[in-house]
């Protein structure tokens, strides 16, 4: 007979849950906000960042293996087409992932799973870059 033990840790519980993921996720949006470096992906979003701060938090709660809200509320949502009209070039895709790598630090998330946070992080950015419409933008 086979025996499989579930393992309940996951990367949100181990990064300590809800408080952790908002914190870097604002921590991301202020950066975004302040840092002229970052001027360039900042003019892709609206004026009020408030709801970009909601929903980024529900989506990684749920992506980081935490309540799923975020895809109870919009059944069929897939983030990557979520960025179907956002023209993603290579320079704003290293922008969101360098903010996000900066947040993650800045807010204490264990450094060895924030590298793999970020490295998939820096995985879905390079996906939304190299889609045709970005393509086209990319030369
Ligand atoms: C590659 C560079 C990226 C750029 C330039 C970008 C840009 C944007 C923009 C302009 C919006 C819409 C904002 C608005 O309505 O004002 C958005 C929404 C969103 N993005 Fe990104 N994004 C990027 C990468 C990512 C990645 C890697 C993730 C996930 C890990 C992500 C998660 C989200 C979520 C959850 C939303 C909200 C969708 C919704 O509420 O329906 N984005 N993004």
């Amino acid at each position: 007979m086979t025996t499989t033990t579930l393992d309940s840790a996951t990367p949100f519980t181990l990064i300590g849950g809800v408080p952790t993921v908002e914190a870097f996720v604002d921590r991301f949006y202020d950066l975004m906000d302040e840092e002229p470096a970052y001027m360039a992906l900042r003019a892709l979003h609206g004026p009020d960042l408030g709801p970009m701060r909601e929903s980024l938090s529900s989506f990684l709660t749920a992506w980081l293996g935490g309540p799923r809200e975020w895809f109870d509320r919009r059944p069929g949502a897939c983030v990557m087409s979520a960025h179907s009209r956002v023209p993603v070039t290579a320079e704003t895709a290293a922008q969101w992932t360098e903010a996000m790598s900066r947040a993650l630090a800045d807010t204490g998330v264990d450094p060895a799973i924030g590298a793999q946070i970020n490295a998939a992080f820096a995985r879905m950015a390079g996906g939304m870059a190299a889609r045709p419409a970005a393509r086209a933008l990319n030369g």
